[in-house]
């Protein structure tokens, strides 16, 4: 049985619908991240899960039981803020004992209990101290520590690391997924950061608009993007727009006759992946397609090259080459030949 079902769940603000119609369900210790852009609905699904919002439609299911109606103390949802939101004027630890004392703990068991959380994330002897007088790491292991207090059922995080500088934000990602892990806990977190989402996830829920575009592992996603707003938004892909006139064979709105795989007859955009593209001086024998074309922009980013290269007036397409020494590197202007075979290209029906 899994351990939170959302079943069709929507919020509507007048017209405007923030979310529409999600339906997900997270097995027993599975690490789900939503995934979207800003305002697509993140925040919006996770407050109704937590109880914080009321949905229009829907249900919500926890351990099997349907909370859509219960106020958040009555249902067993710790949930981290994307600002913490920590009570200023209370101690640390007065913060951790919040949800406790809300559900009516006896005192020695709240006592122990923030003892045992603030030790979960390394705050041992923090806990007399005002959140103003903690690094924002810290304060986000305050809020983090409130959460788990409660024991519960299913943990949510809404981008839980975007307060964090760079460098913080990758230990506090390993961090995170260690906890989870040793404690067994069911957890949904939101971000709208591709790269956190993907090292983080088991499994990937994209949002777009409010609604689900699709839902799978890291793999899924990159491999067979259900469509071209996951195609742009996981991993990089360059969009060529045309048509397909037959089976297998497909021309850019710039003239361009390319082969390809899949698709029906129609208005349709070939999406390839930097990394799949080839580039050399000279032409590309052994591979389905093969252009000619100009080098346009090249940028250097360490340990790999992006080359943005010119293949009709309205067609450009990025390239990603490997920094090796000795490797082939053109420069701007340079004419080239670019290649892929059939299969690279992902096709999406306008
Ligand atoms: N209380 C509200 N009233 C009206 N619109 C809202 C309200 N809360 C959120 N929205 C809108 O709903 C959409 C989704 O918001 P949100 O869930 O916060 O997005 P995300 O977390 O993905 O950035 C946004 O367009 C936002 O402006
Ligand atoms: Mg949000």
């Amino acid at each position: 049985m899994a351990r939170l079902e959302i079943r069709n769940l929507a919020k509507r603000y007048g017209d405007f619908y923030a979310v529409r119609d999600v339906s997900l369900s997270i097995e027993d210790g599975e690490f789900l991240v939503l995934l979207g852009p800003s305002g697509c609905g993140k925040t919006t699904t996770l407050r109704m899960v937590a109880g914080f919002i009321e949905p229009s439609a829907g249900e919500v299911r926890l351990g099997g039981q349907d909370v859509t109606l219960l106020p958040p103390w009555r249902r067993n949802a710790g949930m981290v803020f994307q600002s913490y939101a920590l009570f200023p004027h209370l101690t640390v630890a007065q913060n951790v004992a919040f949800g406790l004392e809300m559900r009516k703990l006896a005192r020695p068991d709240i006592e122990r209990r923030v003892e045992e959380v603030l030790a979960l994330v390394r705050l041992a002897g923090y806990g007399d101290r005002l959140p103003r007088q903690l690094s924002g790491g810290q304060q986000q292991r305050v809020a983090l520590a409130r959460a788990l207090a409660i024991r519960p059922d299913v943990l949510l995080l809404d981008e839980p690391l975007s307060n964090l500088d760079a460098k913080l934000r990758q230990e506090v990602r390993v961090e995170i997924r260690e906890l989870q892990k040793k404690l067994g806990l069911t957890t949904v977190m939101v971000t709208h950061d591709q790269e956190e989402a993907l090292t983080m996830a088991d499994r990937l829920v994209v949002m777009n608009e409010g609604s689900v575009r699709q839902v799978g592992n890291q793999r899924d996603l990159y491999e067979r993007p259900a469509d071209r707003f996951v195609a742009g938004f996981v991993g990089r892909s360059t969009f060529l727009d045309g048509t397909i006139e037959a089976p297998g064979r497909f021309t850019s709105d710039g003239g361009l006759r390319l082969a390809c795989t899949d698709g029906a007859p129609g208005k349709a955009t070939l999406a390839l992946r930097p990394e799949r593209v080839e580039i050399a001086a000279q032409p590309l024998s052994g591979l389905d397609n093969d252009l000619p074309g100009t080098v346009e922009f090249v940028s250097y980013l360490g340990a790999q090259i992006d080359i943005h290269v010119r293949l009709s007036p309205m067609d450009r397409l990025v390239v990603q080459i490997a920094n090796r020494e000795g490797g082939f590197a053109p420069e701007v202007g340079q004419q080239v030949h670019v290649g892929w075979p059939a299969s690279a290209g992902l096709v999406f029906a306008q």
